[in-house]
């Protein structure tokens, strides 16, 4: 797909059809996030890929009792009713996960940031692969990342990115509007 064209076509999906994917699709999604810039080429990202329906259950009901905090902290009304089922329908989700202690350079300088944004990087090359092939993706974050860490024994020592439940996407996928791009001239002003 051309590359205005593509960036466009990715969606976020909430819907899934439950067809699996080719090994040469998740190979393709999993390369293109490797090519990822990070600093020092340090690559601080790791995948975890959950096929397994059982680890599936378990990441929707985390999804879905962080759901219930949001409500019972009196959380916008909508999020009542925000779909879970995808979680469980998508045929893969790859979990993605970093070493906070990869971040190049920039820590002498107290930023604190570089790995979690290399592999921030990361998941979108992973989406903009996937939409070049026609699935759809999610970048969900919706849950407590320590049950996350129980559940699929992540070492203490690495975050929790995102986990993105990859598939044939089912029905449309809504296009939010983009708002035009705030631009400073030369000097970050004010008034913009
Ligand atoms: C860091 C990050 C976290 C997100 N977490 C969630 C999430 O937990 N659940 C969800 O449905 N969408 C999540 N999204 C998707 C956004 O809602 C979505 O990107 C935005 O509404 C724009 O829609 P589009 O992706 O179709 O362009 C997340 C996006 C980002 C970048």
């Amino acid at each position: 797909m051309e590359f205005k064209e593509l960036v466009k076509a990715r969606r976020s999906c909430r819907s899934f059809d439950t067809s699996a994917l080719t090994d040469d699709q998740l190979n393709a999604i999993l390369e293109a996030g490797q090519w990822a810039p990070s600093p020092l080429n340090l690559q601080p990202w790791q995948f975890i890929i959950v096929t397994d329906p059982e680890i599936k259950a378990g990441i929707k009901a985390i999804a879905e009792e962080a759901r219930q905090g949001v409500v019972d902290q009196g959380g916008p009304g909508w999020v009542n009713k925000y779909p879970m089922d995808f979680i469980a329908e998508a045929p893969v989700l790859i979990v993605v996960v970093v070493d906070p202690a990869k971040g190049g350079l920039g820590t002498f300088f107290g930023q604190q940031y570089g790995a979690l944004s290399a592999s921030c990087a990361c998941v979108q090359n992973m989406m903009l692969a996937a939409a070049d092939m026609g699935l759809g993706s999610l970048w969900l974050t919706f849950f407590d990342p320590e049950k996350l860490r129980d559940l699929l024994d992540i070492p203490a020592n690495l975050e929790v990115t995102g986990v993105l439940p990859i598939g044939k996407p089912k029905g449309e996928m809504e296009a939010p509007p983009r708002k035009p791009p705030k631009v400073h001239q030369q000097r970050f002003t004010k008034s913009n």
